[in-house]
């Protein structure tokens, strides 16, 4: 199976500078998608918790999906894969900012019928490690009715992301707002944060 990255290098840069934010669809070859997508299915998931540590704390009035952990270790050629992806688009970050990016924390997740994510940062009052948010998506004849949609809070207004297979976004953990709107049928994503040590807080161009 192909193992070339499909990310759109000038214009992730350009507009994750820009804008804050970088949307490309057909980023994860077909094939890649099915087995993420089968592999998916037979992974074992936990209901997924607000805020870090023994503040971790299930509250599905906020978010209603189930997540699993990713370990960097993972065999699995479908997660070899993703993580090869992680990986481009890392040095690619690397290279082109300061942001001295040194390290990465991902998992599936799945949203049953009827799960959301209300509005939010992915960063935490008091870690601000994440600095980069990566979500691929991997949801085979995904139609618009569907909801489930990733909601952008910018300033000019909402922006709405169709969770389409192969498709890829990017975004600045702390500075935008986002949600996931209802799904009606299952939908389910590979969410992943570049992290970085406390201290380093500025986004160069
Ligand atoms: C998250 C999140 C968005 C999405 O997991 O923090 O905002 O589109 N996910 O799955
Ligand atoms: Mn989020």
């Amino acid at each position: 199976m192909s193992q070339s990255i499909m990310v759109n290098a000038s214009e992730l840069i350009e507009q994750l500078c820009e804008q804050g934010w970088y949307y490309q669809q057909n980023v994860i070859p077909g094939e890649w998608v099915t087995a993420l997508a089968d592999l998916c299915h037979k992974r074992t998931f936990l209901q997924a918790g607000i805020g870090q540590g023994i503040k971790n704390i299930i509250n599905e009035a906020i978010r209603s999906d189930s997540i699993s952990w990713i370990e960097p270790r993972e065999t699995e050629p479908a997660v070899v894969y993703y993580l090869s992806l992680v990986d481009e688009i890392q040095q690619l970050l690397n290279r082109e900012f300061y942001l001295g990016l040194n390290g990465f924390e991902g998992h599936f997740s799945r949203y049953p019928q009827g799960a959301f994510y209300k509005p939010h940062y992915d960063c935490f009052a008091q870690d601000k490690r994440r600095a980069v948010t990566l979500i691929f998506y991997i949801n085979q004849n995904w139609r618009p009715e569907n909801g489930g949609q990733l909601c952008l809070h910018l300033p000019e207004g909402q922006k709405v992301i169709e969770p389409v297979a192969g498709s890829m976004i990017c975004f600045l953990s702390e500075q935008i707002l986002h949600e996931v709107l209802p799904t009606h049928v299952e939908r389910m994503a590979l969410t992943g944060w570049f992290v970085r040590h406390q201290g380093q807080d500025y986004f160069y161009s």
